[in-house]
């Protein structure tokens, strides 16, 4: 059986976007792999999070994987942090790693622009990225679209490594979803849907209710033309609710497009509200019965258990393999 493995950053709740892009894609994927789903802690704090806050959201993320529909009895779902070979290999590629390269990365620039403090780990994610991939012998990683490049670095760096040292790891394949790989801003639909926007009302949460949900697609920035019509380049605004509507309720574009003629943006607001808190509603109702629960931590356990035997078997190949500590 091929493997997976994903991650997603316990940064603030996680969103429709995330949902969209990641997610969903993750509970269809456990059904053929064999399947790792991680909660990337160590990520978050390559830029600054209340202590508190963290806590709460890495706990809160678990819960929402198995709410969507994350089967531990599938797929190991475990915290980063909890697996210390992730650092540890992280760290050894970022040795085979060059600087350029990484200052390259888009992601870094985004984060780092106009900044006057910039952590030295916002610079040396992607290779911890990387690690994170490569601990399993990963064939498949399934991610949205704004992920792509660290992609391409991930399988550089492998592939580096491979012809330095020895051709220890798999080179993984990218997957990112035809639809919905990215999911825009509802605020400004030029930029993408993201949990660490500052405007609240750019985004929709896994976990907001069903009058929060109301009023930000009420104020969702459309234009005014008044035509439910998909045009992503003049368009933005009304063809990201269009996708957002499609992939949550299977209807075509072309159908919600017949379904609205002659319609204006109101009805075809409050029914995507509707389409929406529809999709949410069972994934709320799961998520409070989980997130007090003591099942929530023997699934992190195990996870980490299973986890931390799996990375360990790579990172001792990967000390052999570049000639650190003693022959194992
Ligand atoms: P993160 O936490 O930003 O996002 C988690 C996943 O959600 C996808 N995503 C989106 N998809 C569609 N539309 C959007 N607006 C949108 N926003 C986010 C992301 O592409 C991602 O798949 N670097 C990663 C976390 C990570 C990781 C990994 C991923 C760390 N190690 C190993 C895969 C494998 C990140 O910041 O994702």
């Amino acid at each position: 059986m091929k493997t997976i493995f994903s991650g997603i950053q316990p940064s603030g709740t996680i969103t429709l976007g995330n949902y969209i892009g990641a997610l969903k894609q993750f509970v269809e994927l456990q059904e053929d792999y064999n399947c790792y789903f991680c909660i990337v802690d160590q990520h978050a704090i390559t830029v600054p999070q209340d202590r508190l806050a963290l806590r709460k959201n890495i706990r809160s993320l678990a819960a929402l994987y198995l709410a969507v529909g994350i089967d531990p009895t599938k797929s190991t779902l475990f915290i980063q942090s909890e697996v210390p070979a992730h650092t540890e290999a992280g760290w050894m590629l970022q040795c085979v790693a060059y600087i350029g390269e990484l200052e390259r990365m888009t992601q870094f620039k985004d984060k780092s622009s106009g900044k006057e403090a910039v952590s030295a780990g916002l610079l040396t994610y992607p290779p911890l990225m990387a690690a994170d991939i490569l601990l399993y012998k990963t064939d498949l990683v399934p991610v949205g679209e704004d992920q792509k490049q660290h992609l391409e670095l991930t399988r550089d760096l492998a592939d580096r490594f491979n012809k330095k040292f020895n051709d220890i790891f798999t080179v993984p394949e990218v997957r990112i979803p035809k639809v919905g790989a990215r999911v825009m801003s509802l605020a400004d639909p030029t930029r993408k849907m993201s949990k660490s926007d500052p405007n609240q009302k750019s985004f929709i949460t896994m976990l907001d209710d069903a009058k929060t949900i109301e009023k930000k697609i009420k104020s969702a920035v459309t234009d005014s033309e008044g035509i439910v019509r998909y045009d992503k380049e003049n368009k933005a605004g009304i063809s990201n609710l269009m996708g957002i509507y499609s992939i949550l309720s299977g209807k075509t574009l072309e159908e919600i497009e017949t379904m609205y003629d002659g319609k204006g943006y109101g009805d075809f607001k409050s029914d995507l509200t509707q389409v929406v808190i529809d999709a949410l509603t069972p994934i709320q109702e799961r998520y409070y019965e989980l997130i007090d629960s003591t099942e929530l931590d023997d699934i992190l356990d195990q996870g980490a258990e299973k986890a931390n035997k799996v990375a360990g078997n790579m990172l001792r190949k990967m000390r052999n393999a570049m000639g650190i500590g003693r022959k194992r």
